[in-house]
């Protein structure tokens, strides 16, 4: 079997050994430098199932805020056996009266689960303003488009706990309120762009703690 034919079929064989090397997961080395792709993977003989566990979750967040709503997040950066799966998983509690304020994912597609609660307005905004809103009960799950705007309000009676997983495992958040009202761009742009008051626009950078 000196021929060609067997050395091509013997390197197929050789590269496909190689291919079968790939790693079955990347669980994140938080002590090795991160790279601008993420984390870098640990060594797999160190790596066990406490990696792939998080806990925490069943715990309320704090919600002593001026919107009555937590978050708790299980995302790569403490929850080193996510690392490079794409998937992640969130707590949002919010209280009677409370909301999630108006907010999108750049990254990610959220898909919620209300854990408890009742009457609780979901809703996301599509690209062409058209808003898709239904009250939510225990039970019930939403699927929020990845990049759109999307809220939820507790017009129920009791305390809501909804159950956020994204598509990504480092999902980043941009919320309206904050972009607009606590950083350093002027008031006097915030207000021109938006067409809001500028008395308006002063309160709330007052509140969110914006300077200009
Ligand atoms: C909740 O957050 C508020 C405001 O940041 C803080 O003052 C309070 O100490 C926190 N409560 C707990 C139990 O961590
Ligand atoms: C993960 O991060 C969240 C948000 O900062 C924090 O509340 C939580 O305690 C962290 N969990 C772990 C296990 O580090």
């Amino acid at each position: 079997m000196n021929s060609p034919v067997f050395f091509f079929v013997a390197s197929l064989i050789v590269s496909c050994s190689y291919a079968s090397h790939v790693q079955d997961f990347c669980v994140a080395d938080y002590a090795a430098p991160k790279s601008p792709v993420g984390y870098a993977c640990k060594d797999p003989a160190k790596v066990t199932v406490d990696d792939f566990i998080h806990s925490g979750l069943g715990v309320p967040s704090n919600t002593s805020n001026v919107f009555k709503f937590g978050f708790s997040a299980a995302f790569a950066f403490n929850y080193s056996g996510i690392n490079g799966l794409g998937v992640s998983l969130g707590r949002a509690d919010v209280e009677v009266g409370g909301v999630v304020p108006i907010h999108a994912h750049p990254g990610a597609t959220e898909l919620v689960v209300v854990a408890e609660g009742s009457n609780i307005i979901g809703g996301f905004i599509a690209s062409n303003s058209k808003v898709y809103q239904k009250p939510l009960t225990k039970g019930d799950t939403m699927v929020l488009p990845q990049g759109l705007y999307h809220f939820f309000v507790n017009q129920g009676n009791t305390p809501a706990v909804i159950y956020a997983a994204f598509s990504s495992e480092s999902p980043t958040v941009q919320l309206m309120d904050t972009s607009l009202f606590k950083n350093d761009l002027s008031s006097d742009i915030v207000a021109k762009t938006t067409l809001l008051d500028l008395a308006q626009v002063q309160k709330l950078k007052k509140l969110f703690g914006g300077t200009n």
